[in-house]
Parts: C-alpha cells; structure tokens; sequence
C-alpha cells in the first residue's frame, strides 16, 4: 500500500509520517519512509539542483520538469519496487505538491501539470493521502521558527516579504483542500492544529480503515 503525506511547510508531515511507520511496523508490516523531492540515487541528485536554487533561474517551467524527473526515477527504482516486494511505502510529499506548488502557486498551465503528472507517476497512483491542514500563518511560523533555529537566526523580524509569503501558503493550503475535495476518495484531511498524538491517532485510523477497505476486497497490505 502506497501512502502518500501532503501539506504545506511547517504541518509536522515528518513526525507524523515517523510515528505511523512505528504504529504499522508494530502491527507486523514491513514499512519504508521515503520524500520527494528525492528518495532513490538519481532523484536526490535532482533534488540537489532544486533545492539549492540551482534551477530557480530557469524558471517554473524547467522545475516542474525536474520534479518530475526525479518523480520517474523514484517511482520506478524505489517506490514500485518496495511495493512489489510487499512493503508499506509512506512518502513525503508527492505529485500533489506540484500541482499545488508548480500549478497553483508557479501558475503552470493545468494541462503541462497533468502531463508531467502520468509521465512521472507511470499508472502508480496513491492508495491514500493524508494532507494535513493548518491555517498558513501557524504552518508559516513552525516552519520559520525550525529554520532559525537551524540557522541561529532567532531573532529575525518579519517583513513585507514574509507578509506576501503568508498570502502564498495561504492559496497553497487552499489547493491541496481543492485537490482533496475532488478526490475524496483517495484523499483524508487531518487538522494538524491539535496535539501531535491526536493527529498520529486520526492519521493511523484513516490508514487502518484503507487496508480493511483493501483486504475485503482481496488485495494484500
Ligand atoms: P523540503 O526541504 O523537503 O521541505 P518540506 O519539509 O516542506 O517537505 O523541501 C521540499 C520543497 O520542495 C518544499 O518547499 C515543497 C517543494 N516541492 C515542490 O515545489 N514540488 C514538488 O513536486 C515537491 C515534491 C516538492
């Protein structure tokens, strides 16, 4: 079963994604953590040029392309393989990041987007995705404190740059609840504004309840 973790900056997508692999683990299947940007060789070398900055230059356009160069490459040496081999595969982040943040926010046709999309993914859809939900500004905040931290930047000041940054994450956080509410099925909402062990709680129970949806109707775990 092929899980996938969506949601802006700053959610907690990581502890979450930690503790259902421990929850899972404990129950006796064989779970691999994996994220994107990256997760197998050539998808990290990618994730490399993106995330230093590296592609920024070359506009939207050629990053939509490099995420889904490195979306290809994970999907066909990691992730279907980690499946096949009868492994959990919990991802975080996946193609519903780039609609929402090449798409919406890069402002990508929709078309470019759905194409890049079956390219990378090949036919391997999520079984479930948890998206977790939080107003932008708490998101923003968590995530700016975890950088500062990192940077030893505590006592940085807000600007009118961070003020514009709040409208972004707040039209991001709408997409993904879009992405969610066109696909119902495949897609949970969790408020991520609770306490760390009631979102695990309700992160567990959505994954539960779509391995017996799939068990009753005979497909393996
Ligand atoms: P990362 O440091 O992994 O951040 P996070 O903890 O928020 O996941 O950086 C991933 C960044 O890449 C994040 O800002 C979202 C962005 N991204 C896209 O723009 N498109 C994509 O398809 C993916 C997978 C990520």
């Amino acid at each position: 079963m092929f899980v996938t973790f969506e949601g802006g900056e700053g959610v907690g997508k990581s502890t979450q994604i930690r503790l259902l692999a421990g929850a899972l683990e404990a129950q006796g299947h064989a779970v691999r953590i994996t994220r994107e940007p990256g997760g197998s060789a050539g998808a990290e070398a990618v994730r490399h040029v993106i995330l230093s900055g590296g592609a920024e230059s070359h506009g939207v356009r050629m990053e939509a392309l490099l995420f889904a160069a490195a979306r290809s490459d994970h999907v066909e040496t990691l992730i279907r393989p980690a499946l096949d081999g009868g492994s959990m595969v919990l991802c975080d982040r996946f193609m519903d990041s780039s609609r929402v943040y090449q798409g919406i926010t890069g402002n990508l046709p929709e078309p470019l987007i759905d194409g890049l999309e079956r390219l990378a993914i090949n036919g391997l859809r999520p079984d479930i995705t948890i998206i977790l939900d939080m107003p932008a500004a708490e998101g923003l905040e968590r995530a700016r404190a975890r950088a500062f931290k990192a940077a030893e930047l505590a006592n940085a000041v807000p600007d009118r740059f961070e003020k514009e940054e709040l409208e972004t994450h707040e039209k991001r956080r709408e997409a993904f609840l879009d992405i969610a509410a066109r696909d119902p099925v495949r897609c949970r909402v969790v408020d991520a504004s609770r306490s760390v062990e009631a979102i695990a709680r309700d992160v567990l129970a959505a994954v539960e309840a779509r391995i017996s949806e799939r068990q009753d109707a005979g497909v393996e775990a």
